[in-house]
């Protein structure tokens, strides 16, 4: 990373696909904080084969959502590392006003606040879209869209050389049920975070460059 002393809590908010997991490692290689993706750390779980993970996974190919009280643990542990201490970007939490609420007193107990959450507006037929094409390397997180942006070698992985996967939950049927679960469950984190005049909202539709562009200036806001 280039950029150290932000120490912000900052959290990416939008719909399924609407780039919060690439525009989390642009931040990430840009400036020195933590990446919490929720997703990714319920699929590490999914992929270690415990029988907990195959719940998880039961779940999630359905597209709904992991209970409240489990997303929170979760969030706790992981914020409490030391590697988080330089600030984190929340990537897939919360997705519930009750992860919201659970969040703020997690990170008051700290005497830590949500510096910013940056909201990803994006329209339906645009994700279904981006999804159907995305090919995800599974261990990094790092994603690529053969219409968009494709990777330099069919089904690798720019950095490693690795396989790339289709995720389970990228199928039609899913994504719909998944954005069904956004509006009614997600969504109103929006006004949560607008009623605290924290939040930003940005066009998600454009291009990666210019979107990029925008959540830099976001960030590095005093
Ligand atoms: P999660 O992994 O968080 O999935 P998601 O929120 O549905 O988001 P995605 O990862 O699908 O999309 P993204 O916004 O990161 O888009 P990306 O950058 O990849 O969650 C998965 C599941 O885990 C949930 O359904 C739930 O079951 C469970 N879960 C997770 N957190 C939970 C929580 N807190 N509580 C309960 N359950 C939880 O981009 C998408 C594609 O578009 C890519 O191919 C990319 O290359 C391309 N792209 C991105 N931006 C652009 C652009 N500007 N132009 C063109 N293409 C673009």
């Amino acid at each position: 990373c280039q950029e150290e002393g932000l120490k912000k809590r900052i959290i990416l908010l939008g719909m399924p696909g609407a780039g919060k997991g690439t525009h989390s490692a642009k931040m990430l290689a840009r400036f020195c904080m933590c990446h919490l993706s929720t997703g990714d750390l319920l699929r590490e779980e999914v992929r270690s084969g415990s029988d907990f993970g195959k719940r998880l996974k039961g779940i999630m190919d359905r597209g709904e959502l992991i209970e409240d009280e489990v997303m929170c643990n979760l969030i706790k542990y992981q914020l409490a590392k030391p590697a988080c201490a330089n600030g984190a970007i929340l990537d897939g939490f919360p997705r519930t006003i009750p992860q919201a609420q659970k969040l703020d007193e997690i990170l008051k107990q700290s005497g830590q606040q949500i510096d910013q959450a940056i909201f990803m507006n994006v329209k339906e037929d645009t994700v279904i879209d981006r999804l159907g094409g995305r090919w995800t390397h599974l261990t990094s997180g790092r994603t690529y869209n053969y219409k968009f942006n494709p990777p330099k070698q069919y089904g690798k992985d720019d950095i490693t050389g690795e396989e790339l996967i289709q995720r389970e939950d990228d199928k039609e049927s899913t994504i719909r049920n998944r954005l069904r679960v956004y509006q009614s469950k997600t969504f109103p984190i929006v006004d949560y975070y607008r009623k605290r005049n924290i939040l930003h909202e940005i066009n998600a539709e454009r291009q990666v460059d210019e979107i990029w562009r925008e959540i830099k200036n976001i960030v590095k806001q005093k």
